[in-house]
């Protein structure tokens, strides 16, 4: 596999561009594949099962296309399908995430952490996992946000509507006494601007998109993958509505490429 082979980047829709813009930030040598699975948004209601097919398709497309590693930028993806992955792909580096539970257990003043993430990511056997490893002296308060992930799908970063969802999730971790919040859905780092005017500048938010760069990074460095540039063009591809994810792509990443249907 040559080392200037693409990295294949994917989640449900358009979350994962909040960690394609930290991977590029870190390994701008590197080219990317991304695909939104926007066709099949939102991950966050669906069953285990039928996440896994999803990404099962996803992989084998990013792997038709030369990827020579994955990243699944996506917390709900990861939960259902990440070991499916690695089991049948062995050789192939691969990068999931998790909620940030271990930096926020450690950064947490007042002892309590909230978490807001989708259905599907709160009830996983992996996030009860990384609860009972990390957790244990910390209270946590999970939170999930059906709708929210729609929001931002259709761009509505500062929408009154989207704010007022947001405030109904929020509201109640403040509530608890939470003095820093987990971003467990890569969806909603695109919320920042707009989470920052509901809760107290003493409120830290936490997300895993520049961790995961690194860990790719890492992952990269061990099977001896780094590319030396210099990257080609991002490609995207949608097996929802390209033009509609075209259209937001700006807004998000300040990019405009052509996306084509998956
Ligand atoms: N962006 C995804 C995550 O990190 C999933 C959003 C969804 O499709 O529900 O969990």
């Amino acid at each position: 596999m040559p080392s200037n082979a693409p990295v294949g980047v994917f989640d449900s829709g358009v979350g994962g561009l909040s960690v394609l813009r930290e991977i590029r930030q870190l390994l701008p040598a590197e080219s990317l594949l991304y695909v939104a699975d926007s066709g099949h948004v939102p991950y966050g209601e669906k069953s285990a099962e039928y996440i896994r097919a999803r990404c099962q398709l996803i992989s084998e497309h990013l792997l038709e296309q030369g990827a020579k590693a994955l990243v699944l930028a996506c917390n709900t993806a990861t939960a259902a399908a990440a070991a499916e992955l690695r089991e049948r792909y062995p050789s192939l580096p691969i990068v999931g995430m998790e909620p940030a539970v271990k930096p926020a257990a450690a950064a947490t003043r007042s002892g309590v952490v909230g978490v807001l993430a989708t259905t599907g990511t709160l009830k996983s056997a992996r996030f009860a996992a990384l609860l009972d490893r990390f957790a244990s002296d910390v209270r946590v308060v999970t939170q999930p946000c059906p709708g929210l992930v729609e929001c931002i799908e259709a761009g509505e970063l500062q929408a009154p509507a989207t704010r007022a969802l947001l405030l109904r999730y929020v509201e109640p971790l403040l509530t608890e006494g939470c003095d820093t919040l987990i971003l467990g859905c890569t969806h909603y780092p695109f919320l920042r601007p707009l989470l920052a005017t509901l809760v107290p500048s003493s409120v830290r938010l936490i997300d895993t998109g520049a961790a995961v760069a690194r860990q790719l990074q890492r992952l990269l460095e061990r099977h001896g993958l780094l590319a030396a540039g210099p990257a080609q063009p991002t490609r995207y591809w949608s097996s929802g509505d390209a033009r509609r994810f075209a259209d937001v792509l700006p807004l998000l990443l300040g990019d405009s490429a052509n996306v084509l249907s998956l």
